[in-house]
């Protein structure tokens, strides 16, 4: 049996209003995506996911859908959606979409419906109460409960509260939402990403959080056991649909263990997020406990890992580990850990969070940092049909264009592109055993082995040099700053190695 193509993928994630604006409205759009695909085939990735770009009243940018089976004018149209989906295609690319089940936007038909009356025949497709628990919901916009006034019924939002939730235990909305992925699938899309997919199941009985928890979001602690069976129902659909389709799912837990439930006996989920790293500061400890929790949990599972530095939800990690060098060694370890790295678009360009000034700023969670948009050219607009983009530029957007950066075989654009090809190059980094290797106090050290191909991977988390202890039998494919010495890492160096 070969291993599916998402094993041994690089996934690519594009958020498409910061993307590339090409009809000047200062957002980006699917046209802006498709112009720029050479760029993601000559840095070597296999996959982009778009983040949502279904019609939205954008309270949550997207991730309130208000019509599932169509593109939001400011993106384009499903004509400028097929014709990037051909042209990916034609690449070699696979595109993986956003898929929000959780819930809707309040403006979706679906509700529109819902809260017309209670005897409204889709009334139950969301979740009302007569009185509400005491749950909060995520964005500190309060409670998870809002009233309805014209029924006299509280509907429940785990997010904003123009985000109500869908109620997955009626067989209505699990078939609505099947049919919503086969929409798509026909379409061609290789697969999705499923948005906070692990809260959909509920404990029928709505039990009051304990005193202790009110006051903080639920999503990153729900975790009840009918949602498993909800997700095997959605990998049967899949799984039953031609061609090896994937469904990577964000399942917001901490712990490892119960992350990989989600992926059932194989049955569930085909891949999980796994945000280890992108909550970890630059420490090789740290790093070594979250890695080895990771691999202790899935291995056993058979649940293939995942791993991320950034997404559209947090500070870009240029920023969060706190230099430029910290943030080229760490693209060394995500390309070569095993499982399926996630890249998140600009950082390749090594971009760091934005400054939002207050009077720009748009989010009802504060993250328009790494939403900025990406800068392809020196120059005002950077490339875009618009000076003035939707938020400001990140810092130093000429420098840190990708055109200037592509000038440059020494900048982290390049350095992305040789790891990319030195792991398409490797079956032992795409799929080899891993082992942790003995080093210094502050120094990440493992091998990754398939047959005679072998690697050796180091990070070194520390600003001082750091001895390798490596001999003649090891030669540096990649290094994450200037040559590299296979017998020292300099500060906040990263070396792969072929041993
Ligand atoms: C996920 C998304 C986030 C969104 C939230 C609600 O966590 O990544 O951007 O706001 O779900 O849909």
């Amino acid at each position: 049996m070969t291993a599916p193509w998402w094993r041994s993928a690089v996934v690519y994630q594009i958020y498409p209003r910061s993307f590339l604006d090409t009809d000047g409205d200062g957002v980006g759009d699917l046209e802006g995506i498709r112009r720029r695909l050479d760029h993601l085939t000559w840095l070597g990735v296999d996959a982009l996911w778009l983040s949502p770009i279904y019609p939205s009243p954008m309270a949550d940018f997207g991730y309130d859908v208000a019509d599932h089976r169509d593109v939001d004018p400011v993106f384009g149209d499903l004509a400028a959606f097929d014709r990037l989906v051909t042209e990916a295609h034609d690449r070699g690319l696979r595109v993986l979409l956003d898929w929000v089940p959780n819930h809707t936007s309040d403006r979706h038909p679906w509700f529109v419906a819902a809260r017309s009356s209670r005897h409204d025949p889709q009334r139950d497709w969301y979740i009302w109460r007569d009185r509400p628990t005491n749950w909060t919901s995520a964005f500190g916009t309060g409670a998870a409960w809002t009233r309805d006034e014209a029924t006299d019924q509280y509907y429940l939002h785990h997010f904003l509260p123009q985000q109500p939730d869908l109620n997955w235990a009626n067989p209505e909305v699990v078939e609505a939402m099947h049919g919503v992925l086969y929409f798509w699938l026909d379409r061609g899309v290789d697969g999705f990403r499923a948005d906070v997919v692990h809260l959909l199941g509920r404990d029928p009985a709505f039990p009051d959080d304990p005193p202790e928890r009110v006051g903080s979001s639920r999503v990153g602690t729900h975790d009840e056991p009918v949602t498993h069976a909800l997700l095997r129902g959605i990998r049967g659909m899949l799984d039953g649909y031609a061609g090896d389709r994937v469904m990577v799912g964000e399942v917001n837990l901490a712990d490892s263990a119960a992350i990989a439930a989600y992926y059932g006996r194989g049955d569930e989920l085909h891949l999980a997020f796994n945000f280890g790293l992108l909550f970890a500061p630059w420490d090789a400890a740290r790093w070594r406990e979250v890695i080895a929790e990771v691999l202790a949990a899935y291995t056993p599972a058979d649940a293939w890992p995942t791993w991320v530095l950034s997404n559209h939800d947090q500070p870009r990690h240029r920023t969060r580990y706190g230099s430029a060098g910290r943030a080229r060694a760490a693209a060394v370890a995500l390309l070569t850990l095993p499982g399926t790295p996630f890249l998140y678009a600009g950082e390749e360009l090594g971009l760091a969070h934005a400054e939002i000034p207050p009077e720009r700023a748009l989010d009802p969670d504060g993250r328009d940092g790494c939403r900025a948009p990406i800068p392809w050219q020196p120059g005002p607009a950077h490339g875009w049909a618009s000076a003035q983009p939707w938020l400001p530029w990140p810092p130093e957007p000429d420098a840190h264009s990708a055109a200037r950066l592509r000038e440059d075989p020494g900048s982290i654009l390049h350095l992305y592109r040789r790891l990319l090809a030195a792991r398409r190059a490797s079956p032992a980094l795409t799929g080899g055993e891993f082992a942790w290797l003995d080093a210094p106090p502050g120094v990440l050290a493992y091998t990754r082995t398939t047959g005679q191909d072998r690697r050796t991977v180091l990070v070194n988390h520390t600003d001082d040099s750091q001895p390798t202890g490596l001999d003649g039998a090891h030669e540096v494919v990649v290094s994450s700053r200037g040559e590299g010495d296979r017998r020292t890492l300099a500060p906040s160096q990263a070396l792969l190695l072929r041993s």
